[in-house]
């Protein structure tokens, strides 16, 4: 009698056999790929693959019907491309906070842990990687896209360079959920890039400065072969989001998850059970860096309970839950020419330097910052002094100070003097560089501004801002291109870039402005209309307003015509928002010019509305708060205008409606009423934790 698998393979004709052939294959190659890539323990010989490999492209060259993308074959399958399309992200990818030595860490721990509470927690301390940040989707297992990070809403499509980095699995292992999302960083390990370069070099091509722009470069090329040629690799550090399928309790059992699945995480993860661990292991790092196959700039030290990230959630693009612990900056020495002064688009008149250019941790630096007056003559900079200089990741260069054979001479320059520097001497008066106008000083602060809104040197500055990527991110008006539109005329003010489409034969009469560029950037002026609410405010360049708090405004008030119309009590109501930004917007909003401005853009067809707050953002529904005693952290007003925000309701005395009695320092008579009544009390901490647990949606 013939048994089963007889009968089967009776049936089974040539081409379910090769098809058979086929998958076995890919499931082996994919598994000695993850063995050699991945773990870095390969179980065969590169001869032993190289030959598996054959066999499978034999089989689907015989059938091509049986050729899938994520095949081993296909990881340089696709076409150059024209341009990259862009992918919206579901979930924000975000950036994180600096701290910079172990007391700002503590005081990044203090902060949250008021948030947090006593309740039981540990922390994972990660490298942070020096390259790129990606977010790559699978698909019943199966890598579908990939996309950079962009602003962290939407990214550029990238998937098939993705694709052509071997250590980042095409498919996972069984067990995977339906969908999800892995987020990592992308670089080039210091050998491919000195590999790199000296090839380059050899061709007579310009050289990559560091291996961070290397990877940059490498990932957007239009033809992935010439991704597939460099040697990037991939760490995977989080899980972007999942459906159909759980996700872990903790961030560290997220990363085992991870490898398990197939991808490439970083052995040099480790978990710490206390704040003074996660220190020594930066120590550690910073004794480690120079031995390491890639860059390092810092360490990522991350809350480990997944229940705890979601309560602290994020303030702007920042999470709460995690921290960069940056590596000490990279020193180098030159000398400083010169000290000028550019103007802000707040009319601050910044001094910075002019250097002899040098090249600090791969990177040719020629300006650095230098803040202002009294940081220059804390520091006794001056020109002509042999410097040391600093720079650390992606921060503006700034001047540590002077060498100290430098600050020993005899014969150095006088100490920078500003108001000297800035005398106009006919007039015996400090003027604004650009304009002219009689500059002026705030009490109590070191800057000096340039009072006059019409100085072209703001103007100018104003304009690049509003085109600007927090901004309303107008791709193609940048420094160069705005100062020429400035020059001629073309724009005036922020709202001039809107009529530009009417302008179009003068834009054409612009030097090296072609139809094609002209076209872009008329395209891209268009696209910008549509920006969120949060982009508008923070475009317009209101002094003391970034990204951060326009975000916050934009969600409180939802409208421009309501933010115009906001008085101080109510902007100083919102989270985070002090007097001085309060009367910075009071004052900004109060000025015909600006009003003028804002009409002008609001014709133009710009009056973005910011989503109403989510009917999640109204938790504190039906429940009534009375306070007593002081607080550390809110004024009483901006404690009950939370509350009122949140739906709840904020009461002056204790009944038996009240839900709850914050008990602040040397609380009142409120305390005894409410325990005869039984009230629940609770402390400003946990007042905070219910407040912020809404505060942005979450
Ligand atoms: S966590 C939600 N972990 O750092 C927190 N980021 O400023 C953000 N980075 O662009 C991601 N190594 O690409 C995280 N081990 C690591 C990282 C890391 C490098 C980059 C990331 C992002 C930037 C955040």
């Amino acid at each position: 009698m013939a048994t089963e698998t007889d009968l089967a393979s009776a049936v089974m004709d040539d081409l379910e056999q090769a098809k058979a052939r086929i998958e076995e294959l890919r499931r082996e190659l994919n598994r000695h790929n993850c063995l050699y890539y991945v773990q870095d323990a390969p179980e065969i010989s590169d001869a032993e693959y190289d030959a598996l490999m054959r066999e499978l492209k034999g089989l689907e060259e015989a059938h091509p019907e049986f050729i899938i993308p994520a095949s081993p074959t296909q990881r340089v399958g696709a076409a150059p491309s024209a341009a990259f399309g862009t992918i919206s992200h579901p979930r924000p990818l975000l950036s994180l906070g600096n701290v910079f030595n172990d007391s700002e860490l503590r005081a990044w721990y203090g902060r949250i842990s008021k948030l947090i509470g006593a309740r039981a927690h540990d922390f994972v301390c990660e490298y942070k990687m020096d390259g790129l940040a990606v977010a790559v989707t699978y698909e019943n297992g199966v890598l579908v896209c990939g996309a950079t990070r962009g602003d962290g809403a939407t990214g550029e499509d990238i998937t098939q360079n993705l694709r052509t980095i071997r250590s980042l699995p095409l498919m996972v292992a069984p067990g995977a959920p339906k969908r999800f999302e892995v987020r990592g960083e992308v670089f080039l390990p210091k050998s491919g890039f000195e590999k790199l370069n000296c090839e380059r070099a050899a061709q007579g091509m310009a050289l990559f400065a560091n291996p961070r722009n290397a990877a940059a470069g490498s990932l957007r090329q239009l033809d992935p072969r010439v991704t597939a040629s460099r040697a990037l690799d991939i760490y995977i550090y989080a899980l972007g989001w999942v459906e159909g399928g759980a996700v872990p309790d903790t961030h560290w059992e997220t990363l085992a998850f991870l490898s398990e699945l197939g991808f490439k995480t970083n052995p040099a993860n480790a978990l710490a059970r206390s704040l003074d661990d996660a220190a020594t292991f930066h120590a550690r790092s910073v004794a480690m860096r120079h031995t390491l196959p890639y860059e390092v700039d810092g360490i990522v030290v991350k809350i480990n309970q997944m229940a705890l990230q979601e309560e602290l959630g994020e303030l702007g693009r920042e999470p709460r839950w995690a921290v960069a612990y940056k590596f000490p900056a990279i020193q180098g020495r030159t000398v400083l020419k010169e000290i000028r002064v550019s103007i802000g688009r707040t009319g601050t008149l910044n001094p910075y330097a002019v250097l002899e250019p040098v090249n600090v941790g791969g990177v040719t630096i020629s300006r650095a910052t230098l803040h202002n007056e009294d940081d220059i003559r804390r520091k006794d900079i001056r020109e002509g002094d042999s410097i040391f200089i600093q720079r650390a990741g992606d921060v503006i260069p700034e001047i540590v100070g002077p060498t100290p054979d430098a600050a020993a001479r005899l014969d150095r320059q006088a100490p920078f003097d500003m108001r000297q520097r800035l005398m106009d001497v006919d007039k015996g008066i400090p003027v604004c560089p650009a304009c002219g106008a009689e500059v002026t000083q705030f009490a109590g602060e070191v800057m000096y501004y340039c009072p006059n809104a019409a100085c072209p040197a703001q103007s100018l500055e104003r304009l690049i801002h509003f085109a600007s990527r927090g901004g309303m991110d107008i791709e193609g008006l940048g420094e160069k291109v705005a100062a020429m539109l400035f020059e001629r005329g073309l724009v005036g003010d922020v709202a001039d870039i809107y009529a530009l489409k009417d302008r179009r034969q003068a834009l054409l009469e612009v030097e090296r402005m072609g139809e094609k560029m002209v076209d872009n950037l008329l395209r891209a002026i268009e696209q910008s209309k549509a920006k969120p609410l949060t982009c508008l405010i923070n475009a317009l360049g209101i002094r003391h307003v970034g990204e951060e708090t326009a975000e916050l405004i934009s969600e409180h008030f939802g409208s421009l015509d309501a933010l115009m119309e906001a008085g101080q009590t109510e902007l100083e109501a919102i989270y985070s928002v002090g007097p001085r930004i309060a009367e910075s917007i009071g004052a900004f909003f109060q000025n015909p010019d600006n009003r003028r401005i804002v009409e002008k853009l609001k014709q133009a067809g710009l009056d973005p509305r910011a989503a109403p707050p989510s009917s999640e953002g109204q938790v504190l529904e039906g429940r009534e708060f009375v306070i007593t005693g002081r607080l550390e952290n809110l004024s009483r007003e901006q404690a009950e205008a939370r509350i009122k925000a949140l739906g709840g309701v904020a009461k002056g005395d204790v009944s038996k409606k009240t839900s709850y009695l914050v008990v602040g320092a040397d609380p009142g008579s409120k305390l005894a009423k409410a325990v005869k009544l039984g009230i629940k009390q609770i402390d400003e901490a946990e007042l905070l934790r219910m407040l912020s647990q809404t505060q942005l949606g979450i």
